[in-house]
């Protein structure tokens, strides 16, 4: 018998035999799932990629993968869609998730750089352009945002983040959710959207991804979960657990997390679900025997959906006939997946336009937000010599740097619909945009790596020039998930580039392009102007030149702190007073005894947060606190 057939004519499916009662999705939801049997019903909580070593199509027809992952050509969608939708026997669609975390194919700033715009408005819309073009081609589910607070710089996904700030973060995580779901295309299609990773998983132990965190309850609850609720109060349909065992309990069988924060106390309704594979992990982790266990773990503390790890798949019907898991848990679960796909319109629209959508694509109205974005997101750290905006012409500029002709790691770590043939290098840029009668040279100095130096070039261009420009810092892959660092300064020989270069006694701009915040005291000290350029996404290069010409002015401020030296990590401003704090925030060594400062470091950090400076002077004068005394609840 089949279920549901989809009437390609109209809109809405049509049920050939026992049609839904007619009615809100609650009704279609039940419907639907007294219809479904067993291997059915987990089929729907299976989210599988094509590297199963699996026949997808042959599982598609049975019923026993509810959910895709990374697919991102719309033509296989559309043929997957079309097997799940009309080859099944109850023909339930597919959701079909991917991670657009700081856009599809235009790329934006990565994330932390755009919360350094503290633009809610420009993140919010940066959402909306992004999964616009990902619906477009297929994707109904988002993975992100990602919220985790990130106070340790080394950890690689700081990059992915809000940085270090709970009310920020709070506020950025809004802006994601409503961006990301409010979105509709001209037919209705949209996409759900994930926040992530529940919980604390930005607290990895030393700043390695993936480590061991444990905290107290109260620092969780009042510094890790703001962002995280923030979401869901801005009505996030799903929330993904995260890789980190949490308090000796893996996250993603973490009852604590999952039964008592997020669905008793916030009465969060929508889907969990895990990281991939972070299911199967818990093997690993120690925290189950085998596979089958560690199903059985997971959806006890409440995982409705196994992404990747086969768990589910293989062990979780045996584990319903033995008794060992309630068919009601199943039910609850397969509900919240029915119900988010009929949220979605899924069952209305299962499909794309392969073609049409290719228009949808790198329009010109997201190229000048993309434009807008990098330039809102650049912090200018430094300008004492005044060098910045350049000077109206006249003047012989030598670009220099790793970083100088480099397309591919300006669009950050998270950008692989992203097309690097699509992207200006700031040379191509700076040849557009230098004011006339400028002249510009170029040398490359240096390997991306940093490993290999070509000194003789970068000083002949320096030679004949009056300012050098160098572009100098991090390749896009060196952060992002599963790339900390434990060393903070710049990669490689860069440092003994930018020395032979300042030792020449030009000024030296330099334009710094990083995923996370570096330890960099000598280079900033050295150099005459700074001017933090992250990775700024597709239009990074003429964003930057925008700011360095004076077009455009720059009003980013740092979402997080930068360290003077990694030992000063973790390093936030808010952070507590102890019982001995230092005399002043940034006490000098060996000037204070028995207070909380290090023998041979600085207490400041090199940068703080909120930090940015601009082109026009600001002076804050006659400041007047009203009223002198404030309440717990006053303003
Ligand atoms: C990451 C998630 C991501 C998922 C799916 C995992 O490795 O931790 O952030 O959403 O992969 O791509």
């Amino acid at each position: 018998m089949k279920g549901i057939i989809l009437n390609m004519q109209s809109k809405s499916p049509i049920i050939s035999s026992n049609p839904p009662p007619p009615g809100d999705i609650k009704d279609k939801v039940s419907y639907l799932l007294s219809q479904m049997n067993l291997e059915e019903k987990i089929g729907q909580m299976v989210q599988a990629d094509l590297t199963w070593k699996q026949d997808i199509p042959q599982l598609l027809r049975e019923g026993r993968v509810g959910a895709l992952l990374t697919v991102h050509d719309p033509a296989v969608i559309n043929r997957l869609q079309h097997i799940a939708v009309e080859e099944s026997r109850l023909g339930i669609p597919l959701l079909v998730g991917n991670d657009i975390i700081h856009g599809y194919r235009t790329i934006f700033p990565i994330p932390l750089a755009l919360a350094g715009s503290w633009d809610m408005d420009l993140i919010e819309r940066v959402a909306a352009a992004s999964i616009a073009e990902a619906v477009s081609a297929g994707t109904n589910w988002n993975y992100a945002p990602m919220v985790d607070i990130s106070r340790d710089p080394r950890w690689g996904r700081v990059a992915e983040s809000a940085g270090e700030d709970p009310l920020l973060s709070s506020q950025v995580a809004r802006a994601w959710v409503r961006g990301y779901q409010n979105y509709r295309d001209a037919d209705g299609r949209r996409a759900a959207a994930c926040v992530k990773h529940f919980a604390a998983y930005g607290a990895a132990e030393a700043g390695k991804d993936y480590n061991t965190v444990d905290m107290s309850e109260r620092r969780l609850r009042e510094e890790y979960l703001p962002p995280y609720r923030a979401a869901i109060q801005a009505g996030v349909e799903s929330v993904m657990t995260s890789f980190n065992d949490f308090n000796g309990q893996p996250a993603t069988a973490n009852t604590f997390l999952l039964q008592q924060i997020l669905r008793k106390e916030w009465g969060f309704e929508g889907l969990i679900v895990s990281d991939f594979d972070s299911v199967g992990e818990l093997v690993l982790h120690g925290f189950a025997r085998d596979h089958k266990e560690a199903a059985l773990r997971s959806m006890l503390a409440g995982i409705d959906m196994d992404m990747m790890s086969n768990a589910y798949h293989f062990y979780l019907t045996d584990l319903v006939r033995e008794g060992k898991v309630p068919l009601e848990l199943i039910d609850a679960s397969v509900r919240r997946i029915l119900t988010l796909k009929f949220n979605l319109g899924l069952f209305e629209h299962p499909y794309v336009d392969e073609k049409a959508c290719q228009q949808a694509m790198f329009l010109p109205a997201a190229l000048q937000l993309a434009e807008k974005a990098a330039e809102e997101s650049m912090v200018l750290l430094k300008n004492e010599s005044g060098l910045l905006p350049l000077a109206a012409g006249g003047t012989r500029y030598a670009l220099i740097g790793p970083l100088a002709n480099e397309r591919t790691s300006l669009m950050g770590c998270w950008s692989f619909d992203g097309r690097p043939e699509e992207v200006e290098t700031l040379k191509e840029a700076l040849q557009k945009q230098l004011p006339a009668g400028s002249r510009l040279t170029y040398a490359q100095g240096c390997s991306l790596n940093g490993e290999t130096l070509a000194l003789e070039s970068a000083l002949a261009a320096a030679e004949q020039a009056d300012v050098i420009l160098l572009a100098l810092g991090e390749e896009h892959t060196l952060s992002g998930e599963a790339h900390s660092r434990a060393h903070l300064g710049l990669p490689g020989r860069q440092m003994e580039l930018f020395n032979a270069l300042q030792n020449t006694g030009k000024p030296v701009i330099t334009l710094l392009f990083c995923g996370r915040p570096l330890a960099i005291p000598e280079l900033v000290e050295k150099s005459a102007s700074l001017l933090l350029a992250w990775h700024g996404g597709t239009c990074t290069a003429r964003a930057l030149c925008n700011l360095l010409t004076g077009q455009s002015v720059p009003s980013g401020r740092l979402p997080v702190s930068f360290p003077r030296s990694v030992g000063q990590i973790p390093l936030y401003y808010a952070h507590k007073r102890t019982g001995r704090p230092a005399d002043t925030s940034g006490t000098l060594q060996f000037n204070s005894a028995h207070r909380s400062i290090y023998l041979d470091e600085n207490n400041a950090p090199l940068f703080p947060f909120g930090f940015g400076l601009s082109y026009s002077q600001v002076e804050y004068s006659d400041l007047q606190l009203n009223p002198l005394n404030i309440t717990a609840e006053g303003q």
